[in-house]
C-alpha cells in the first residue's frame, strides 16, 4: 500500500479555515486571438479542488500545458482565477505576498544585483538590519554551494547557479509557504539530487508547506507526502496520490529502493493511461 488514491471531495467553509490553502472550483479562462480571429475563451484551468494542510509537501505533476504554472501563478498571487476561489490561511488570496516565497522556471534575478545581493533581497524588504542579513545569506550561499561567488552578477553565471541563488533566494526569507515551479530542471542532474536532500532537510526543519512542480515522476515521488496528477484540455486535477514512503528520505537511500521504484513505476503507468484504475472517481481508496 504505497500509493493511495484519494478523492479531494467538497470544500466546506471549515475546511477553508482550518486548511493552509484551498483551492474551490479555481479556474482560469484566457481571451486568446490568433491573426485576425475573433477572440475566444480559452480554459486552462477548469474546477480545482485542492486542500493543502500546514506543512504538508504536495508536488503537482502532468504533461507539458496542462495548466501546472498558470495554477501555481494564481495560488502566488500573480494572476486571479477566473472562476472559483483560492484562499490561504483562510483569506482570499488577492495578490503577492512575502508569506510566500516563490521560484518560478527560469530565474527571474535581479540583474543588478549580485548573487548576495538578490539573496538578501527580501530580507531587506523586511527590514533586516544588515548585519543579521549577512549572516543569513552566508547560510544560504552555503547552502546551495555558491561560495566564492556571492559577488558575481547574474550574468556572470550558468544556469543552473541562476536557479540556485534564486532558490537561496526564495529560502533565505524564510516564508512560511514555498512555490516552486520546476526549480531543479535546469540544474545538472548531480546537483539536482543535492537540492533535493536539501530542500527535504530545510522542510523538516522549518515545517514549510511546499507546493513544488515538476515534470520528473521520480522527483515528484521523492519529495511529496502527495502528489497531484493533473491532466490537459481543460488542466485539471485527475487524480490526488499518497506517498508513504518512510521519512526521512534521502535519495541515496530511497533511490534505488523497491518501494520506490514500485511507486514510480505505477506513477509512470498511470500518467500514460495504462491503468484505468488510477482515473478519478473510479473509486475512493484505490492501492496501486
Ligand atoms: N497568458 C496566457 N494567455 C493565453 N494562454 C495562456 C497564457 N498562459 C498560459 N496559457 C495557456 O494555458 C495552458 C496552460 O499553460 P501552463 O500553465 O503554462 O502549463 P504547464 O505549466 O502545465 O506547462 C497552455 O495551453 C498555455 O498555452
Ligand atoms: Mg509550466
Amino acid at each position: 500500500m504505497d500509493v493511495l488514491f484519494e478523492e479531494q471531495g467538497d470544500i466546506t467553509d471549515s475546511d477553508i479555515q482550518s486548511y493552509k490553502i484551498v483551492a474551490k472550483g479555481t479556474g482560469r479562462v484566457f481571451k486568446i486571438k490568433r491573426g485576425g480571429e475573433r477572440k475566444r475563451d480559452f480554459t486552462a484551468l477548469y474546477n480545482l479542488n485542492l486542500k493543502v494542510k500546514a506543512g504538508e509537501f504536495v508536488t503537482i505533476g502532468g504533461p507539458s500545458g496542462c495548466g501546472k504554472t498558470t495554477f501555481l501563478d494564481i495560488m502566488a498571487g500573480l494572476s486571479l482565477p477566473t472562476s472559483g476561489e483560492i484562499y490561504i490561511d483562510g483569506k482570499r488570496i488577492t495578490g503577492p505576498d512575502l508569506n510566500r516565497g516563490i521560484v518560478l522556471q527560469g530565474y527571474a534575478l535581479f540583474p543588478w544585483r549580485t548573487v548576495r545581493k538578490n539573496i538578501e533581497y527580501g530580507l531587506e524588504v523586511k527590514k533586516i538590519p544588515r548585519s543579521e542579513r549577512r549572516l543569513i545569506s552566508d547560510k544560504y550561499i552555503e547552502l546551495v554551494e555558491l561560495n566564492g561567488f556571492e559577488d558575481r552578477y547574474p550574468h556572470e553565471l550558468s544556469g543552473g547557479m541562476k536557479q540556485r541563488v534564486a532558490i537561496a533566494r526564495a529560502l533565505a526569507f524564510d516564508p512560511e509557504v514555498l512555490l516552486m515551479d520546476e526549480p531543479f530542471a535546469a540544474v545538472d542532474a548531480q546537483t539536482r539530487e543535492t537540492l533535493q536532500d536539501e530542500l527535504l532537510r530545510v522542510w523538516e526543519k522549518t515545517n514549510k508547506t511546499i507546493i513544488f512542480i515538476t515534470h520528473s515522476i521520480e522527483e515528484a515521488v521523492f519529495l511529496a507526502d502527495r502528489v497531484v496528477v493533473m491532466s490537459s484540455n481543460p488542466g485539471a486535477i485527475r487524480c490526488f496520490l499518497n506517498i508513504d514512503l518512510p521519512r526521512p528520505r534521502r535519495i541515496r537511500d530511497v533511490r534505488n529502493s523497491d518501494a520506490f521504484n514500485r511507486i514510480t513505476g505505477k506513477v509512470w503507468n498511470l500518467l500514460h493511461g495504462d491503468n484505468a484504475t488510477g482515473r478519478k472517481g473510479t473509486a475512493q481508496s484505490a492501492y496501486l
